[in-house]
């Protein structure tokens, strides 16, 4: 009898997300603590024609230079922390970033990640001239991942033609935000998404799956937040235990919640950018990315760091991709979404929000092939 009552529950979340009606928080929750396969199974299915109903069938690359492994900060579960005294830094100088971006571009690489930890060396003057001399002298889409600075920074960086910004919020519980970061606020994170809203960044965040001490409603509650602030890219990962930092010990998040939350995520965002992330692939190797793909994501990020780099910027340990060039991810990439049947978008892969805004989608997705 009791069954019965649940199967009636569920099937009364499946129909709402059948007739796109918004999900509650216990609807959520309700999902995220699915086990059952068949049950699974219809929710990534559901998950899989939202995204080809939303954002098409065409996956969006982009190339990620990993171009300083210093950082400020000492967020708990980082194995870039600079509390971790056994790793070897490194910082790229600009010229060779630049010749990176250039190698990006030659690949048929429309955008380029440039992501770092904390690391101030870099003024804002600098990475404005760096952005500055990739979009005159390249045809890229650039993206910054080099997280908190001040409004000002962030606007001069705009100015110098930065598109999108990525900062992940980590989590939505504030309690465990302030656990797992001894030099961070939370309310000053979700300011800064504001800010770099305001500014005219195209925006994405996202949180880590299976901290210690995260529990399911969480999830739930950083769903509906990805909604709320109405980004334009969700990057939803594992957490992977590092043992140089202070969660030693930590079971890593698993590839089953990681899906779940990617499948829910398409269902509440619609429209939003959903990478299958490296460290999916890093738990998940042979099919972790393709899985992703076929049940919300829609964008992956190949690693174009030079390889001698590559080992160091370990935020988690066994990374894929450490020992292999730019070409070969490249080609491993692009293999592995044709064998999906999935096209390789040759466009910039801009914010489907921004452009709804203004344009009917058809026109959109002709603008962005420019
Ligand atoms: N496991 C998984 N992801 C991590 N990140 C940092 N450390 C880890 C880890 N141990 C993620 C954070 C950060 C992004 C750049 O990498 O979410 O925002
Ligand atoms: Fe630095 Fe980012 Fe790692 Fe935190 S997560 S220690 S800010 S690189
Ligand atoms: Fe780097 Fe597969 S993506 S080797």
């Amino acid at each position: 009898m009791l069954l019965k009552r649940e199967d009636s529950l569920l099937n009364d979340i499946f129909s709402k997300i059948d007739h796109e009606q918004e999900l509650s928080k216990e609807d959520l929750v309700c999902l995220i603590a699915l086990e059952n396969a068949a049950d699974l199974t219809r929710l990534y299915n559901l998950a899989d024609r939202v995204r080809q109903k939303y954002v098409g069938d065409e996956v969006h690359l982009r190339g990620l230079i990993e171009f300083s492994n210093y950082c400020r900060k000492n967020c708990d579960y980082c194995g870039i922390r600079r509390g971790n005294r056994k790793i070897e830094r490194y910082r790229m100088p600009i010229e060779e970033i630049l010749d990176t971006v250039y190698e990006a571009a030659e690949l048929g690489y429309r955008t380029v990640v440039l992501q770092s930890g904390e690391d101030m060396r870099y003024t804002a003057d600098n990475l404005a001239e760096l952005v500055r001399r990739i979009k005159r002298e390249t045809d890229v889409a650039v993206t910054l991942s080099i997280g908190e600075r001040s409004r000002e920074e962030y606007e001069r960086l705009y100015e110098a033609g930065a598109d999108r910004f990525l900062l992940r919020f980590e989590t939505s519980n504030r309690e465990l935000y302030h656990r797992l970061h001894p030099d961070s606020d939370y309310d000053e994170r979700m300011k800064i998404l504001v800010w770099l809203r305001e500014i005219g960044y195209q925006v994405g965040s996202g949180v880590m799956i299976g901290l210690p001490g995260q529990t399911i409603e969480d999830l739930a509650l950083d769903i509906l937040k990805f909604k709320e602030l109405d980004l334009d890219m969700v990057g939803v990962g594992p957490y992977i235990c590092h043992e140089e930092t202070p969660l030693a010990g930590h079971a890593n998040g698993t590839v089953e919640m990681t899906y779940k939350v990617i499948a829910l995520t398409r269902i509440v965002t619609r429209y939003a950018h959903i990478p299958a992330t490296t460290a999916l692939a890093t738990l998940r190797p042979d099919d972790g990315r393709e899985e992703a793909l076929q049940l919300g994501a829609n964008v992956v990020m190949p690693n174009v760091t030079p390889v001698k780099y590559r080992a160091l910027y370990e935020l988690y340990p066994s990374k894929v991709c450490i020992r292999e060039k730019a070409t070969q991810c490249r080609g491993c990439i692009g293999g592995r979404i044709l064998s999906l049947g999935r096209p390789i978008s040759q466009g910039y892969g801009h914010s489907l929000y921004k452009k709804l805004n203004a344009l009917g989608t058809a026109k959109f997705l002709k603008e962005d092939k420019k």
